[in-house]
């Protein structure tokens, strides 16, 4: 019996597999390297001294998603596939809807198929929108700024609709805040292809020199500082979230928020990078990037009552794990 990781060479996933091996579970892995590379796989080996079986192949391909399940007994599916540039989201929309709603509309269908009914999925705070106030509940009211976010919340509404036409299914819909940081060996990170979206790679590229300077996306929001607060959350805690999630899998459909509940600023991250590592980290200030909530953090009760989990990790930890991981790269 074995849990089937898609999208596990990637940044989260691969973190998950650690901790899925670590506590004994057999896994097999999907990737199709859009994001990742092949060496994510070695490294879970190496840290884990544990191997699994992996397939190369794209979600999207029902063929080659029916073999995997022929050849496996799978019980229980995490589901990390899919694409997450909120930019890119908006140039190619198309792109996003048929990889992240096709692509989860073909692995729902298979699972179902091969009776497999139990699924772990990466949502996201985006399905928040701009939220009204902080910190942000699983109750809040949901929408959609941008292609990606919606790919999100249509795919939340296709789990939901799945468990009304057949109530077999316990699908846990996992709302990631800010995930960063790196495992603590250094071996193991964010490391995508292409140019990087979100603030830690930024700062890890302008720490190295890759980039002149970061561009601090506004400092006159409604926030102590001016600059955007959000919520960081260390990627180990998140993978540890999935264990959690796995262990109180419930028949229906259950929304958790995976946040650490504090709040930081731009400058606080900045500032504390430069602090616990030691290492300059330019900066300027520029013009509000569209699209940005000034404030977003999470109330992760909901996921520390009935989950039995909560983020361990703080700040000063995701910035040193995630230099480590960058000096090794
Ligand atoms: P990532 O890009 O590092 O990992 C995604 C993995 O999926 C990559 O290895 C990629 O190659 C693979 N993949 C993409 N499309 C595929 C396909 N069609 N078939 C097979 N493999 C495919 O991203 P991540 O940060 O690890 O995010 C994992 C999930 O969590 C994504 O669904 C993302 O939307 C969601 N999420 C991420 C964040 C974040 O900030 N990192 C926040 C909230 C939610
Ligand atoms: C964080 C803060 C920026 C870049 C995104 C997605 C969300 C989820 C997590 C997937 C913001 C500021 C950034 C830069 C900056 N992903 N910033 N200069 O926007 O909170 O969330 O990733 O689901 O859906 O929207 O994260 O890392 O892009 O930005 O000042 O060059 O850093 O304004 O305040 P965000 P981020």
């Amino acid at each position: 019996m074995s849990i089937l990781i898609t999208g596990g060479a990637g940044f989260i996933g691969s973190h998950t597999c650690i901790e899925l091996l670590n506590s004994g579970r057999e896994i097999v892995v999907v990737d199709n390297f859009f994001n990742s590379k092949p060496k994510a796989l070695e490294i879970i080996r190496e840290l884990t001294g544990s191997d699994f079986k992996f397939y190369e192949a794209d979600i999207c391909d029902k063929q080659a998603l029916t073999r995997v399940f022929a050849e496996n007994e799978i019980t229980e599916v995490i589901h990390f596939a899919g694409y997450k540039a909120v930019a890119e989201s908006v140039r190619f929309p198309l792109n996003y809807y048929n990889n992240n709603v096709g692509g989860t509309s073909v692995l729902l269908e298979i699972m179902s198929r091969h009776n497999c009914k139990k699924l772990v999925f990466s949502s996201s705070a985006t399905v928040y929108g701009i939220p009204e106030s902080v910190p942000v509940n699983e109750d809040f009211p949901l929408s959609a700024i941008n292609p990606y976010g919606r790919t999100k919340l249509i795919i939340e509404e296709m789990c939901r609709d799945l468990h009304i036409s057949d109530n077999e299914w316990s699908i846990a819909l996992l709302r990631y805040f800010n995930p960063v940081g790196a495992h603590e060996s250094g071996k193991l990170g964010e490391d995508p292809n292409g140019i990087p979206n979100n603030l830690m790679p930024i700062i890890l590229q302008a720490a190295t020199g890759k980039i002149p300077e970061i561009n601090v996306c506004g400092n006159d929001y409604p926030t102590p500082d001016g600059t955007c607060v959000r919520d960081y959350i260390h990627v180990v805690d998140l993978a540890r979230g999935h264990i959690a999630a796995l262990e109180h899998m419930k028949n229906g459909v259950q929304t958790y928020n995976l946040g650490a509940g504090k709040g930081y600023s731009v400058l606080d991250v900045i500032n504390t990078f430069k602090r616990v590592n030691g290492v300059n980290v330019p900066y300027k200030i520029a013009e509000r990037r569209l699209g940005d909530a000034a404030e977003c953090r999470s109330d992760p009760s909901k996921a520390e009552r009935e989950l039995g989990w909560k983020a361990e990790f703080g700040i000063e930890r995701m910035c040193e794990d995630a230099w480590r991981f960058t000096l090794l790269l």
